[in-house]
């Protein structure tokens, strides 16, 4: 592990836990050779694929980010007290807008932990908020947080209370049994702590597609954009316009996102021929959603007892404190 400040601000340092790269072309070799036909929700997000999911975060249909904010929002005050001074620790840390909510409401906090893969963004990320909260520590670590982590020993740390923060339902892009091993995941970093973890509810279906198949077709474009990222970077020649998007909600309890071949059509990628038939599928998302008490025994699984959960008034996202039961 390399352990460097982050920037010329002090209060920044970063963790250099070095994650291992994906194999992208292995793993999209793989996906493309299986039946049905998919690839891992991960490649979705290179940069153009990373600023249309922020164009997707912002529009009507797609109601999770603003309705996840407004809890945050309408219930800082005991989201804060029940942090108390412990360290917020974020999975992912991304656009940190969210995280600015709990900040805003505990200016006191000493310390923020932000993991995430992308060493660039996370340092950007956590230099703006030492720079914008005064008295906040921020440590950065670059590392892969959906594998079991324990944390390195950080002074700033110490035996703070630890409390997890995974905002935007991004569990639900994990099967459900994914979703169980990434909390007990995060419970090996948290030991005896906390986690808020925001997830999406179950729905009218015509709310949920029109969500991932919005009206002006960012949705569509930000899984289409996978198939010009395999073109662009292992030099594959997929004809883009040859592929449709549709979003499905199966009643298991999930949002289905494919690419539909609209004819038969061969794909090259190096050596490899991968054919499609007119119709097929090519799996690029599941998105699950939970009710309150299905996500709470997801929770349990793992070891998590409920705290609090939290909701707007329309029942459309939850917001869940949960706290590791002792083993
Ligand atoms: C990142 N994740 C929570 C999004 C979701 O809602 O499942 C990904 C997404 N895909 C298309 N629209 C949004």
């Amino acid at each position: 592990m390399v352990f460097m400040t982050a920037s010329s601000d002090p209060k920044v340092k970063l963790y250099d836990l070095h994650p291992p790269l994906d194999d992208f072309r292995a793993e999209v070799l793989a996906g493309l050779g299986r039946l049905p036909k998919s690839v891992s929700p991960k490649f979705l997000y290179d940069k153009r694929g990373a600023e249309l999911f922020d164009a997707i975060c912002t529009l009507d249909e797609y109601y999770l980010t603003r309705t996840e904010m407004a809890i945050l929002q309408t219930y800082a005050g005991e989201i804060a007290t029940l942090i108390g001074d412990g360290a917020l620790i974020e999975f992912g840390s991304g656009s940190s807008q969210k995280v600015r909510i709990i900040l805003d409401a505990m200016p006191q906090l000493p310390v923020y932990v932000g993991l995430d893969i992308s060493k660039q963004h996370l340092q950007e990320s956590c230099t703006q908020l030492a720079k914008d909260y005064r008295g906040l520590e921020a440590i950065a670590i670059c590392t892969d947080y959906t594998q079991p982590l324990q944390l390195p020993d950080i002074p700033a740390i110490g035996n703070k209370h630890k409390v997890g923060f995974f905002p935007g339902s991004s569990i639900g892009n994990l099967e459900p049994q994914e979703a169980v091993q990434f909390l007990k995941n995060t419970a090996l970093s948290l030991e005896e702590g906390d986690l808020l973890i925001g997830v999406d509810l179950k729905k009218d279906k015509a709310i949920l597609e029109a969500a991932y198949d919005d009206a002006q077709g960012i949705s569509a474009e930000f899984a289409l954009n996978l198939l010009t990222r395999i073109n662009r970077e292992l030099g594959a020649d997929f004809q883009v316009e040859n592929f449709e998007y549709r979003a499905v909600y199966n009643p298991v309890g999930r949002i289905e996102m494919y690419l539909i071949s609209l004819i038969d059509q061969v794909v090259h990628l190096g050596d490899a021929t991968i054919s499609f038939d007119a119709g097929e599928q090519l799996q690029t998302e599941n998105s699950y959603k939970y009710t309150i008490s299905e996500f709470q025994k997801i929770a349990t699984l793992a070891g998590f007892q409920s705290k609090q959960v939290w909701t707007d008034p329309q029942q459309w996202f939850s917001l869940h404190y949960l706290h590791l039961a002792s083993q």
